[in-house]
């Protein structure tokens, strides 16, 4: 039964997350279903990844989603993604040197703007030990002196 609701769970946030949220997308989905809710807005306040608002956008289960975090750097990221600047920062995350020193750089750099805050956001996201981009957060392994990180890898 979740899967007939949950038809489609392809999407996958960009935002790594230990312990994200994604798993109870068909649970919710499920109650929505059996309170027959059809609800215009689904509000995502401790958003992190937001995987949930994505897998319910995804599988059509509400109109609009609202995202709210606590962390800056996150609350940007989003607010980017959605934004006419979404394509340059993917420009910029492809253009991007993974490499330790960049690394460094960028965890130390303090952006002014939403832009530059969405992109300190994804690049320690996705290259941080545990995804963490704020904090205590360290490299992961891959990130070194060479440009080993893929940026396909989970
Ligand atoms: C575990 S993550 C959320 C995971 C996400 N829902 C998912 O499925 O990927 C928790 C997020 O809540 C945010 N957060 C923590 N305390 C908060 C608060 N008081 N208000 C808003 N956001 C908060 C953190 O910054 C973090 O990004």
């Amino acid at each position: 039964m979740r899967g007939e609701i949950l038809r489609q769970q392809t999407l996958q946030s960009p935002l790594r997350y230990p312990g994200g949220k994604r798993r109870l997308s068909s649970y919710i989905a499920e109650i929505l279903r059996t309170q027959e809710l059809r609800p215009r807005l689904f509000v995502e306040p401790f958003a992190g990844g937001a995987s949930v608002a994505i897998a319910m956008l995804e599988n059509d289960l509400v109109d609009e989603i609202a995202l709210a975090d606590l962390d800056e750097l996150v609350a940007s990221f989003w607010k980017v993604v959605f934004s006419s600047e979404a394509e340059t920062l993917a420009d910029r995350c492809l253009n991007a040197d993974a490499t330790l020193e960049a690394w460094r750089q960028i965890r130390a750099s303090d952006p002014s703007d939403d832009l530059g805050r969405a992109f300190k956001c994804l690049f320690l996201n996705r290259t941080s030990f545990s995804g963490r981009p704020i904090g205590t957060s360290q490299p992961q392994t891959p990130v070194s002196n060479s440009n080993t990180y893929t940026r396909q890898s989970n």
